[in-house]
C-alpha cells in the first residue's frame, strides 16, 4: 500500500471495514505500541524491565485514519488492547486527555473483556465495564486508558470530534490516579504509588 493510497477524503462519503472479532481492518494499517514504547507507564518498572529484555510485545494497536482537525469531522477506528500484565498491571493503552479538554468520546465494546479507566483533572475518577455490546460515553475533561483483563483480545471502536487532539504528555508525566492490577486474581482499583 503505498502512502498516496493512504489518504482518506474526509469531505467525501466512504466506508472501511473493521472485523469484529479482531478488530483490524483489510485495507489499512494500524499505529502500533509495543512494551517498549510504553516505559514507565507501568507502576512496576522493575517487571517491565524484565518482561522487556525477554520480548518487545505488541500491547495494543488502533486506527488513525488521517482525520482532518475540523470541529465538524469525526475521527473513529477500533483499538485492540491485546491479553497480558506487566507484573499484576494489566496491558492497557497509555490513556490521554483531549487537547480540546471540552470534547467527548464514544466507545463501543465488540470483543473481549476489560475496564475504560476515566479522570479528570479536578480529580475525580471512574471506571467502566467493557464487554461485548457495552457502549461507553467518556465525558467531557475525562482522559480515557482501555484496560484488557481478559484473555483474549480487548476490540473497542470509538469515535470523537475531529479537532479534540490527543494529549499524552499529561499522563506521562504524572500517571494516572488509580490502576486496576489483579489482586487474587480478580481486577482490582488501586491507587497509583507512582502518581505525581
Ligand atoms: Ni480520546
Amino acid at each position: 500500500m503505498s502512502g498516496a493510497e493512504d489518504y482518506i477524503d474526509f469531505a467525501k462519503p466512504f466506508s472501511i471495514y473493521f472485523n469484529l472479532l479482531k478488530g483490524l481492518s483489510d485495507t489499512r494499517k494500524p499505529s502500533q505500541r509495543r512494551l517498549s514504547n510504553m516505559k514507565h507507564m507501568y507502576f512496576n518498572d522493575e517487571a517491565y524491565n524484565k518482561m522487556l529484555d525477554a520480548d518487545d510485545s505488541l500491547v495494543y494497536e488502533f486506527y488513525e485514519l488521517g482525520t482532518p482537525e475540523n470541529a465538524g469531522d469525526i475521527a473513529f477506528g477500533t483499538s485492540i488492547v491485546y491479553p497480558g500484565k506487566v507484573g499484576n498491571e494489566y496491558f492497557m493503552t497509555k490513556g490521554h486527555f483531549h487537547n480540546v479538554l471540552d470534547t467527548a468520546e464514544v466507545y463501543i465494546c465488540l470483543q473481549g473483556q476489560g475496564f475504560m479507566l476515566l479522570e479528570n483533572p479536578e480529580g475525580d475518577w471512574k471506571t467502566e465495564e467493557l464487554r461485548p455490546g457495552q457502549a461507553v460515553y467518556c465525558a467531557i475533561r475525562y482522559a480515557h486508558r482501555s484496560i484488557n483483563v481478559g484473555n483474549e483480545p480487548l476490540v473497542t471502536f470509538f469515535a470523537f470530534r475531529g479537532d479534540a487532539g490527543h494529549d499524552y504528555g499529561t499522563i506521562e508525566k504524572k500517571g494516572y490516579r488509580k490502576l486496576i492490577v489483579e489482586m487474587e486474581g480478580t481486577p482490582s482499583v488501586v491507587d497509583n504509588p507512582n502518581w505525581k
